[in-house]
This record gives C-alpha cells, structure tokens and sequence, in this order.
C-alpha cells in the first residue's frame, strides 16, 4: 500500500515561487530568441547559480544547496514552464553527477560535486553511442587498462550540452570478454583531457538552445582514480541512475505542458469569435479540461516518483522506484505532447506562428518521449518489473 509520500513541504511551495519569479524575470523573455539563435543562453544560467538553483541536488557536504528529489523536481518543472532548453541545466547537471553521488569514491565526490555546486562547472552523462542508443549495452566506446591509467577511444553521441560542460560521466567497455552489460565500467572524463573534442551542434526540431553534441575521445589517457565505483558496474550505475533522472525528464516534460495550457488558458478568454471569447465554447471548454487533467495526474505520479527517488537515494532501497520513474517519465511526456498540441490548436492559426511561444512548447516536448530512453522502451521497463 502506497501513502501519498508526494504531498509538498512549506519549503517546496516557498521554493516553486522563487523559481517562478526568477523564470518570469530571466528566462521567459530570453526564450524565444535563445531558440531561434540556437545559443546555449550564458546568462540564464549565471542567474541559476546566483540563485542556486543550477544543480540543488549536491548534498550539503559537497557545498551544495541539499535539496531533495521533489525540490530538484521542483526547480526543472518552473524552469521548462518558460523555456525548456533551460531546464536541461538543472536536469543535466543531476544526470551527469547522480552516477558520483550513487558509487564514486570519496575524493571524486568533494572534487567533482563541489565543483558543480559552485557553479564553476557543468557535468554532461554520455551513454548513446551512434550505433548505440536504446541498446546501450552495446556500446563500442573502449576504456584499455595502461600500468595506472586507462586510455578511452570512441565516439559519444547525442550529448546534452557537450562541449560547454567541463565534466563527463562516461560509460566504457574495459572488458569486452564479459559480453556487454557487466564488462562495462564508468569514468570522468574532463573537456580539458588531451584527445576529447565535439562534434558539430545537431541540428533540431526543439531544445535547440541546448547544444547536443558527439564527445569524441581519440587516445584519452586518464588516471585510474577516475572511474566511478569497481570495474564492470558502470552499466548497472549508468541504469540505477536513469531510475532518480527519468523523474527529472517527466518534470520537464511538466513544466512544459503547463506553460502552454497557462498560456492557452489566457488567450481563450481574449480572444473573440462569433461575438464572444472563445473560453465561453463548450469545445474548447472540454478541450482545457482534459489538457489539465491529464497534466495533473502526470504529475501526481511524478511526485510520487520523486519521493521513492528521494528514500533510495537516502540509502533505503525502493523496489517500485525503476517501474515508478519509467511510468512517470512516460506519461508524463506523452501528456506534454498531447497537451502541447491542442494548445496550438487552441491558439488557431496564431498557435502556428513564432509569435506565440506555444508552437516552441510543442516543438520542445517532443524531445521527452525520446531521450532518457524512448517510451517504447520505458514501457519495456515497465512490463519487465511487472513480469518478473
Ligand atoms: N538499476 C541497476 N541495475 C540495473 C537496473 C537498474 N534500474 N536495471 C537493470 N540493471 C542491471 C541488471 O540487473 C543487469 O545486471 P546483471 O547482468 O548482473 O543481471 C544489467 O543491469 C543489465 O540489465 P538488462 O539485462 O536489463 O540490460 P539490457 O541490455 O536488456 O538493457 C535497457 C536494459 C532497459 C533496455 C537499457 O539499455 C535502457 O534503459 N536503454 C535506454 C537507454 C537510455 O535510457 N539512454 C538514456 C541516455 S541519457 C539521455 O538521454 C540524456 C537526456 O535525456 C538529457
Ligand atoms: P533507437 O534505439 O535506434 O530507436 C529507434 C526506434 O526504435 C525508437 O522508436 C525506439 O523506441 C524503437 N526501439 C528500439 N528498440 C526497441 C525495442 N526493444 N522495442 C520497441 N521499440 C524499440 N544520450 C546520452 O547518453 N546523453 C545525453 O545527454 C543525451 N541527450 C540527448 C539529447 C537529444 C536531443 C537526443 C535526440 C538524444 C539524447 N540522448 C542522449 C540519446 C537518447 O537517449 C537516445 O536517442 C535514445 O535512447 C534512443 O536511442 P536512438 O536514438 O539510438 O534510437
């Protein structure tokens, strides 16, 4: 039997309104046009770290702001309300430091997440290879054992914001006769490291002010210190961190559907047609009442979510957390796009013009039902922990 473990805290409320007030600010207006340059928007997230709130999962210790799962949550959902490219700082920066926080040693926890917390860093998580993506285990990247080194070569693909973070949480094989999953192991790797270059930015239908990237590492000698718990755990680290950031995915994915129904909601009781704002149509009255609802109880399982996230990353295992954080990244992006889409319907021909920011959200959500593992494959997931 599940409690409602999702019910926000005073603090998560107090915390939603200084996001929303910052994001109205600094991050709304920047939105659009941060889409149409394609450019990584520097100043958005100047104003996260000075507000800290680039990356408030780093616990205390590590000089970080502490915040819980929900907190994390939280943060992302308001950021995507006004631009979800933004929101991927707050989400990366949990995805690329939650394979340390879960298995690496000591000292790569105070280097590596004291320097995110500050906010000198970002850290991006690379997995997908070019041949290699809903398949990860069968990756090709290889990490070859020299003396106390290792020396890394392959080819990264898709990498969120590659090439303006200074760390990488890299998944190699370093022993391939283990046949993929086990023989995989995890590393940092540095932006500054000899042999580690970028693709060129893709080219995309949304989230385009963050810039996906090849990370290409030719001959990258790194020190042994460097990999992320034992030799051969770097796959099961990689999955057991997709369990807590899956829950980051679907916040986006949130915040996103509710900017754009925000933003439908608004322009029905303006706009006039046959004498009368159109919020007075019944159509259309059912139309945001199912946008709402489906976004609601999206976010509902995202909380909850949120809270299993929170208890196992406290050290007490939750055996419902892989199904939960599947289910939630999946419906809560199947309901951005739903909710995106008739947002732009909503706005009529208006909604189909880039002087509306609803056909950016729709662009934009797109993206959720697709990285951190597609829907299929979350649904995969989802019916192994059922059948097994
Ligand atoms: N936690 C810890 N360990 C786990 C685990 C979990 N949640 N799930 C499985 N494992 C373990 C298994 O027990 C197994 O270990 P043993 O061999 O010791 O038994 C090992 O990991 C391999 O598991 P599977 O046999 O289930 O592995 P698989 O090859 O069948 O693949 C998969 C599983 C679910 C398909 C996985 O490859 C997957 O999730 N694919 C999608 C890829 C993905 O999500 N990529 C995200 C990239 S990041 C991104 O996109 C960034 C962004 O959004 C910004
Ligand atoms: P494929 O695996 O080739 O899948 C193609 C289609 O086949 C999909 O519809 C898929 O669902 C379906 N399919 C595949 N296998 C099955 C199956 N067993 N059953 C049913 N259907 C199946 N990766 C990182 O490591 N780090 C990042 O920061 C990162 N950021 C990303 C940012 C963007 C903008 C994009 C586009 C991707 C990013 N990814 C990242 C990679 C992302 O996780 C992969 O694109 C995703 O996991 C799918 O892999 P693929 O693109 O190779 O598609």
């Amino acid at each position: 039997m599940s409690f409602p473990l999702y019910a926000p805290a005073e603090e998560h409320d107090m915390l939603r309104e200084t996001v929303r007030a910052l994001a109205d600010e600094k991050i709304a207006p920047r939105a659009a046009q941060a889409d149409e340059a394609e450019e990584f928007p520097w100043d958005v997230y100047k104003a996260l770290v000075a507000a800290d709130l680039h990356a408030i999962h780093v616990p205390e210790q590590y000089g970080g702001a502490g915040g819980d799962a929900l907190a994390a949550v939280i943060v992302i959902e308001e950021v995507a309300r006004a631009c979800a490219s933004s929101s991927l700082i707050p989400a990366v920066n949990k995805l690329g430091t939650v394979p340390i926080m879960l298995s690496a040693s000591e000292e790569l926890k105070q280097q590596y997440l004291s320097a995110v917390a500050r906010g000198d860093a970002m850290f991006s998580y690379a997995l997908s290879e070019p041949e290699a993506g809903s398949d990860a285990a069968g990756m090709k990247t290889r990490a070859v054992r020299d003396g106390d080194h290792y020396v890394l070569n392959g080819t990264k693909m898709w990498i969120t914001n590659a090439g303006v973070s200074e760390y990488y949480t890299v998944m190699a094989v370093t022993d391939p006769s283990a046949g993929g999953a086990r023989g995989i192991s995890a590393f940092v790797v540095e932006k500054s490291d000899e042999g580690v270059s970028f693709g060129p930015k893709e080219r995309k239908l949304g989230i385009k002010a963050s810039p996906t990237r090849q990370v290409i590492l030719e001959d990258v000698r790194i020190p042994e210190s460097r990999m992320i718990g034992a030799p051969g755990t770097g796959f099961k680290t990689a999955l057991a961190t997709l369990d807590h950031t899956r829950v980051t995915i679907a916040a986006q994915a949130l915040g996103i559907a509710q900017g754009a129904l925000d933003y439908a909601v608004g322009y029905v009781k303006e706009r006039k047609q046959f004498g009368k704002a159109i919020a007075d149509f019944q159509g259309v009255q059912f139309m945001l009442a199912d946008m709402a609802m489906k976004l609601e109880a999206a976010r509902q399982l995202t909380y909850h979510a949120a809270a299993k996230s929170e208890l196992a990353m406290k050290g007490q295992p939750q055996k419902d957390l892989t199904f939960l954080s599947s289910a939630a990244k999946c419906a809560a992006s199947d309901a951005a796009m739903e909710i995106t889409v008739d947002a732009v319907q909503l706005l009529g021909g208006y909604g189909y013009t880039k002087d509306f920011p609803v056909e950016r959200m729709m662009r934009d959500a797109k993206i959720t039902q697709i990285y951190e593992g597609t829907n299929q494959i979350q649904r995969m997931v989802m019916a192994r922990q059922l059948l097994k």
